[in-house]
């Protein structure tokens, strides 16, 4: 439980309450917040999220139960909830990060604006004034998600979003800043055209939103596409134009799914083919490329990725594979990650990925905490050299934030071990560990057709058996193991190949029964002749971001230990197969805490 000092009355609450209220002017333009040292428990410490709020007030004293009362009521009434990446570029030394923002409350709301924060690592940021607020006829009701485009040579960034209109239709705006001479570009000025896109017919008023990142086509006319649904239709409509204001819509869909409601956030890009790990700008389009377009489906919660071939002549995209709706389709991640947009960073050559991750306890806790929602670690993207999927991995400067390290090497795990990685905050952590496997041709016999991973992973724990696997880590776990969340693989042997399942088993991550402790997995063809295996999981207090077989399939889940807890959670590595495992090589870091804190005024008229 953590008590409110008169230090951190005066430099901590008194300032918040100025920024969350009515506010003070910025002190100056480096002047900067930092997090305050009190901490809530599910608090994360290195991924974005907006500014601190806090809690855990000893209702025992009456002087801290009224200060509670007030926080509560502060935090009800004036602060946060997060959702989407919007936006996201590099510009001029600073990387830029929209989100869709909440200032009124930590639930949804009908006064949606784009929040603004900057950064020159991607790792630390500041948080600056809201950049798009409700404010003309074409946005009133919500300035909801959209996508940063730079125009070369001019070096002109604009925005498109989506306008909840007067009438509650979704159009699409454009935004430029006010004064590129502006280091952070903190004013974004609406343009007089606005809107510039309106519900086409074949759409539905209230589902056509989330303007993607336009791309310029051999002819030098930019394009779009714009999410949206027409029954159980969803769509991903083109749109051109030659000066980012005067668009015309192409009345065939560039993208569409049956059965499946509505396209949200479609983003489209492409990928270098022979397995480079650098990035390409949005426009690029040549025989050394592959594009991807992902769709964030409404009715699933997941960002599905199709890798295909832009057919410029016909203005569409023809996936490899179609949607599905199984376990088979290609999700950027298996657990909780939605809303995704990427950007090309030119400063260093590479696509980077981010996702909107929510939480997974209920609402009313989201008002307690006062916050809702975070990001993930940013992630270079890039295709696989099969061609066959993407790879993510986090970004190398997450590496910045490491600290007190400890490695293990040639560790074999037999069946039942339990081995603690101790010596670092198991809390926040960053771990990366090589395993080495048994013989495949014993692992157990496995259809994958029609088999439900998530099911197959549960069934996989619980049994505390198997062949080869499950081993992996227990994360966030209390000293007795009551709590943990197990991330884990097992390999079988299909018909011609073998297959890795993959799973985030939460089912045991909290005493607490108000969650959602959904199990998460997938399962993927393994190259037999690695023989090895790898995981990163990135541990950051109520997230545990995984990467398996380096960054091929990741999963991502919210959990919230009630034992486990800053100095009280422990990080394990076991292994419950009859076969031994070896520990190939562990590296696992102490994470620091990132540098997140706000400029200035936050305005929330
Ligand atoms: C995705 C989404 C978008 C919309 C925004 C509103 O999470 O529903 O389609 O623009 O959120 O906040």
């Amino acid at each position: 439980m953590e008590i409110i000092t008169a230090e951190l009355l005066v430099f901590v609450v008194v300032p918040f309450l100025l920024n969350c209220g009515n506010g003070i002017e910025a002190l100056s333009t480096h002047s900067i917040n930092y997090r305050a040292t009190t901490k809530q428990p599910y608090r994360t410490s290195y991924h974005f999220q907006p500014q601190e709020n806090w809690m855990n007030v000893d209702s025992s004293n009456p002087f801290l139960l009224s200060f509670d009362m007030f926080f509560r009521m502060i935090i009800e009434h004036g602060c946060l909830r997060f959702a989407d990446p919007n936006g996201p570029m590099y510009y001029k030394g600073v990387y830029h990060l929209f989100y869709q923002h909440n200032p009124e409350a930590a639930t949804f709301g009908d006064r949606i604006v784009w929040g603004h924060s900057v950064s020159y690592d991607l790792i630390n940021w500041i948080h600056l004034n809201n950049a798009i607020e409700p404010s003309g006829p074409y946005d009133i009701n919500s300035c909801w998600s959209g996508s940063a485009t730079i125009i070369p040579g001019k070096e002109q960034p604009m925005i498109l979003y989506t306008g909840i209109d007067y009438k509650k239709h979704q159009v699409q705006n454009l935004a430029v800043p006010r004064n590129l001479s502006d280091t952070f570009l903190r004013e974004w000025v609406k343009h007089s055209k606005n809107p510039v896109m309106t519900p086409p017919s074949g759409v539905e008023v209230d589902n056509f939103r989330d303007p993607s990142t336009a791309w310029k086509g051999k002819d030098g006319k930019w394009r779009v596409v714009v999410g949206a649904q027409k029954g159980d239709e969803g769509k991903a409509i083109l749109h051109q134009s030659e000066d980012f204001v005067n668009w015309t819509v192409d009345p065939n869909p560039f993208y569409a799914s049956q059965n499946t409601g509505v396209c949200e956030c479609p983003d489209f890009f492409p990928v270098y083919m022979n397995g480079s790990t650098n990035g390409v700008d949005t426009s690029v389009q040549n025989p050394s490329v592959r594009h991807v377009l992902k769709i964030s489906y409404l009715r699933k919660q997941h960002d599905y990725y199709f890798l295909g071939k832009y057919a410029s002549d016909q203005e569409n995209f023809i996936p490899d594979v179609r949607f599905t709706g199984t376990s088979s389709d290609l999700r950027y991640d298996y657990g909780k990650f939605y809303a995704s947009k990427s950007f090309f960073d030119y400063a260093k050559n590479r696509r980077i990925l981010w996702g909107w991750v929510n939480e997974s306890d209920s609402t009313q806790d989201d008002m307690d905490k006062g916050w809702a929602g975070l990001q993930s670690i940013p992630r270079q993207v890039w295709l696989d050299k099969s061609g066959k999927r993407l790879v993510q991995w986090p970004l190398e400067e997450v590496e910045q934030l490491r600290g007190k390290h400890i490695r293990i090497t040639g560790e074999n795990l037999v069946h039942g071990s339990h081995l603690e990685v101790s010596g670092i905050t198991a809390s926040q952590a960053d771990v990366e560990v090589l395993f080495e496997l048994p013989e495949l041709e014993k692992a157990e016999f496995l259809d994958p057709n029609g088999v439900d991973p998530q099911l197959l992973c549960s069934q996989e724990y619980e049994s505390r058996s198997g062949i080869i696997g499950p081993f992996g880590l227990l994360a966030l776990a209390s000293k007795d193991l009551k709590e943990h969340t197990a991330v884990f693989f097992t390999i079988y042997r299909a018909p011609n190949r073998y297959v890795c399942l993959m799973c985030s088993d939460q089912s045991r991550s909290s005493l607490r029964h108000d969650l959602d402790k959904t199990t998460y997995g997938t399962i993927f063809d393994l190259d037999p002749n690695l023989k090895k295996i790898s995981l990163r999981s990135l541990i950051d207090h109520s997230i545990i971001e995984s990467f398996g077989d380096e960054g091929r399939v990741c999963i991502t889940s919210r959990v919230y230990p009630s034992l486990a807890i800053d100095k009280d959670a422990h990080l394990c590595v076991f292994n419950y197969g009859s076969q031994s495992v070896l520990i190939s090589k562990l590296n696992a870091w102490s994470m620091k805490q990132a540098e997140i804190g706000y400029e200035g005024n936050i305005s929330y008229t």
